[in-house]
């Protein structure tokens, strides 16, 4: 019987990956995918209802416009994995569209288990749709899902919400990369990328006016404190959105607004901040619709559709496995 407490595997790795970023010489970093506990999934949820948020509404507009189109193009039967599926609302045009020609598996992959189990009860009461939930980072998600499919099925996965603008620019191909490694010829990933627009724009969707951007960056010291003890004073650190021309691409800050010294015991650690010094904790990249087609064949996929909204330049592309 084990006597001692020990902390799990998930508080040890936040702890370490909380020391490795915030020990690297000169910028300090924080892992953006720990701004998803529950806290951070509702304001996410929030954000996407932002008037000036436009992503999520683009990204949705084009789905339920050419849902159709899209599933058009697809080879059957197909079933459907979802890397970071949120609560899975704009996954409702696809399902909806296949569940008209076949029954549809829904496999979404998610690492908040609040934000999956919202997934689940919304989408798990369409007609024909089936929906198992894997609470995994996405590669070790999409793997489970691709071992257990029968040889003559194909998937599709979907990468919505420009999350790929997440990684960096390189990062974001290596991954495309490794998505068509875990797939078969003749599968397909459909795609959400923001596009470039005009800067001022772009700074107001991550730098909302009513405050809910930077509420959602700042918990990410709120969770440090309630899940490693540490003493991060929330009044002392302001979000910052900035848009760098030559990487195409908004960041996301927290600056310390005086010098000061934060203890976190669960890392074995106290880090001192400089006045103005800031803690890097998120990129989103833009794209050109043109580089977008570029990258996809480079990572071994063909482009059947790129469908660009009208009001948000933002485009849904959808890939297909050579
Ligand atoms: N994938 C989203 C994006 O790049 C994530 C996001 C939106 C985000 N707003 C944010 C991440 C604010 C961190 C902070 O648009």
């Amino acid at each position: 019987m084990l006597t001692y407490s020990r902390p799990t595997r998930h508080v040890s790795e936040f702890a370490d990956a909380v020391r490795d970023g915030l020990t690297k010489p000169g910028q300090k970093e924080l892992p953006s995918k720990y701004l998803y506990d529950e806290v951070g999934s509702a304001l996410f949820e929030t954000i996407c209802v932002l008037p000036e948020y436009g992503l999520t509404r683009a990204d949705a507009r084009l789905l339920e416009t050419h849902a159709r189109d899209i599933v058009d193009q697809l080879s059957y039967p197909i079933h459907v994995a979802e890397l970071g599926s949120g609560t899975g609302k704009k996954t409702r045009w696809i399902l909806e569209a296949l569940s008209r020609r076949q029954r549809t598996f829904y496999y979404p992959i998610e690492i908040s288990p609040s934000a999956l189990a919202a997934c689940e009860k919304e989408l798990g009461q369409i007609d024909l749709v089936s929906v198992v939930g894997y609470e995994k980072p996405y590669l070790e998600g999409l793997r489970a899902v691709a071992k257990g499919r029968d040889s003559q099925e194909h998937l599709l996965v979907l990468f919505l919400g420009s999350t790929v603008g997440n990684f960096d620019r390189e990062a974001g191909e290596d991954f495309l990369h490794e998505v068509r490694e875990t797939l078969q010829p003749g599968d397909a990933l459909l795609l959400g990328t923001d596009l470039e627009k005009d800067e001022q724009t772009q700074i107001l969707a991550y730098d909302d006016p009513a405050g809910v951007t930077a509420a959602f960056n700042k918990n990410l010291l709120a969770r440090i404190n309630r899940e490693l003890g540490a003493n991060f004073d929330l009044s002392q650190f302001q979000h910052e959105a900035r848009w760098n021309e030559m990487e195409r691409r908004i960041e996301m800050h927290l600056r310390s607004l005086r010098k000061q010294c934060v203890s976190i015991p669960a890392a074995l650690m106290k880090v001192s901040f400089a006045e103005g010094e800031t803690i890097w904790t998120e990129s989103s990249h833009k794209y050109r619709a043109a580089e977008v087609l570029a990258m996809a064949k480079r990572t071994g996929y063909r482009c059947e559709g790129q469908w660009i909204d009208g009001e948000w330049p933002f485009a849904q592309n959808l890939l297909i496995c050579e």
